[in-house]
C-alpha cells in the first residue's frame, strides 16, 4: 500500500484557535492506532502545534519502515511495541504521556485479509481488547493522561450490533477508570484520502450528508453537525482543537463541538 508522502487538507486551517484556553508546552501524547485514517489525522494536528508525539505502530506491522519515516518527518517519535499489558505499560510508564490516544478498529473487509497482525480480527480482540489493554495500561502509567477514546455516534444504552456493544463498553470502562477522558462520537470517518478505500462507505457518507442538506435548510444545524460524515484529517484537527487547545475534560463530543471550530476558521 502506498503511503501518502504529505497530507495537505490542514494548510487551510488557521492555527491560532481563538478559543485556546489551555495551551500547554508540557504536553506528552500517545497515540494508539497512528497509522489509521483518523490516527494521523490527528498525530499530524499534534504536530503542527509541536506537541511531543509518540505514534504507536505495531511491530508486525508490515510497513513499519515506511510509517517510521512518514512519523519521524512529522517529527512524531514512534513507539513499537507489541500489543502485550506489559509492553504497552511498560511503555507508558515510561513515556508518561499527558494524552492518550484510543483511535483503534478493526473491520468486517480486513478479517478477510492478512493484515500480518499477532492480534485476531475481530471487535472483541481489537476493538476492545486492545483499546482495554491501552487503557489499563493508562492508568498504571502514573501520569494521569487523559484518556481520549474514538467511540461512533450513535451508541445506544443497551442492546445494538456487536460493533456497537463493544463501544458502550468501553465507554463504560473509560468512565470507570478514574482517568480525565474524552469520549468522541464521530458519524462515519469517510474522505478519498483513505488508504483503505472503502467505497461503500463513502457511498452511505455521501448519501446521508446529501439527505442532510434541505435538514440544514429547515434549521436543524445539530442534527446536521451530529451526522455528517468526516475526513480524517479534519476529525484530526477538530479532537485536537478540543483536547490538547482548549483542555476539554470528561465529556463526551461529536460533530456538535468540532464542526463550528473547522467551519469558523475554513
Ligand atoms: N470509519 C468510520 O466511519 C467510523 C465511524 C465512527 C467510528 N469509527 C471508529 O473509529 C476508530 C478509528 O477509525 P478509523 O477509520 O480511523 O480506523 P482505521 O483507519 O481503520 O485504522 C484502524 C487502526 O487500528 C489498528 N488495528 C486494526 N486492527 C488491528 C489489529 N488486529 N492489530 C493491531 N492493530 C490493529 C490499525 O493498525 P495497523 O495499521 O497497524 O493495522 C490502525 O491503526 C475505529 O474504532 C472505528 O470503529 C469509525
Amino acid at each position: 500500500m502506498a503511503l501518502p508522502i504529505r497530507e495537505r487538507t490542514w494548510e487551510r486551517w488557521e492555527m491560532s484557535d481563538p478559543g485556546t484556553t489551555s495551551v500547554s508546552t508540557e504536553q506528552v501524547h500517545f497515540v494508539a492506532g497512528a497509522t489509521g485514517y483518523t490516527g494521523r489525522g490527528v498525530v499530524a494536528a499534534l504536530r503542527r502545534r509541536g506537541h511531543l508525539t509518540w505514534a504507536h505502530v505495531r511491530p508486525d506491522n508490515r510497513g513499519l519502515e515506511r510509517w517510521t519515516t512518514f512519523f519521524a518527518e512529522q517529527g512524531a517519535g514512534v513507539e513499537s511495541v507489541a500489543w502485550t499489558p506489559e509492553a504497552i505499560g511498560a511503555s507508558l510508564a515510561r513515556i508518561r504521556p499527558t494524552h492518550v490516544w484510543s483511535l483503534l478498529g478493526t473491520t468486517r473487509a480486513r478479517a478477510d485479509r492478512d493484515t500480518g497482525s499477532a492480534v485476531p480480527e475481530t471487535y472483541e480482540a481489537v476493538d476492545w481488547g486492545l483499546s482495554k489493554c491501552l487503557l489499563d495500561a493508562a492508568v498504571a502509567a502514573g501520569s494521569s493522561p487523559v484518556f481520549v477514546y474514538l467511540s461512533a455516534q450513535g451508541v445506544p444504552e443497551r442492546g445494538g450490533n456487536d460493533y456497537l456493544a463493544v463501544r458502550r463498553r468501553m465507554e463504560h470502562a473509560v468512565r470507570a477508570s478514574g482517568l480525565p477522558f474524552v469520549l468522541a462520537r464521530p458519524a462515519f470517518i469517510s474522505g478519498g484520502d483513505r488508504l483503505d478505500k472503502r467505497p461503500m462507505e463513502r457511498v452511505y457518507a455521501t448519501a446521508i450528508d446529501l439527505a442532510l442538506g434541505p435538514v440544514s435548510a429547515f434549521g436543524g444545524r445539530g442534527l446536521v453537525e451530529r451526522w455528517r460524515s468526516i475526513t480524517g484529517p479534519d476529525l484530526g484537527e477538530g479532537l485536537v482543537r478540543l483536547v490538547a487547545d482548549r483542555g476539554l475534560r470528561d465529556r463526551v463530543v461529536d460533530g456538535r463541538d468540532w464542526w463550528p471550530l473547522l467551519v469558523r476558521s475554513a
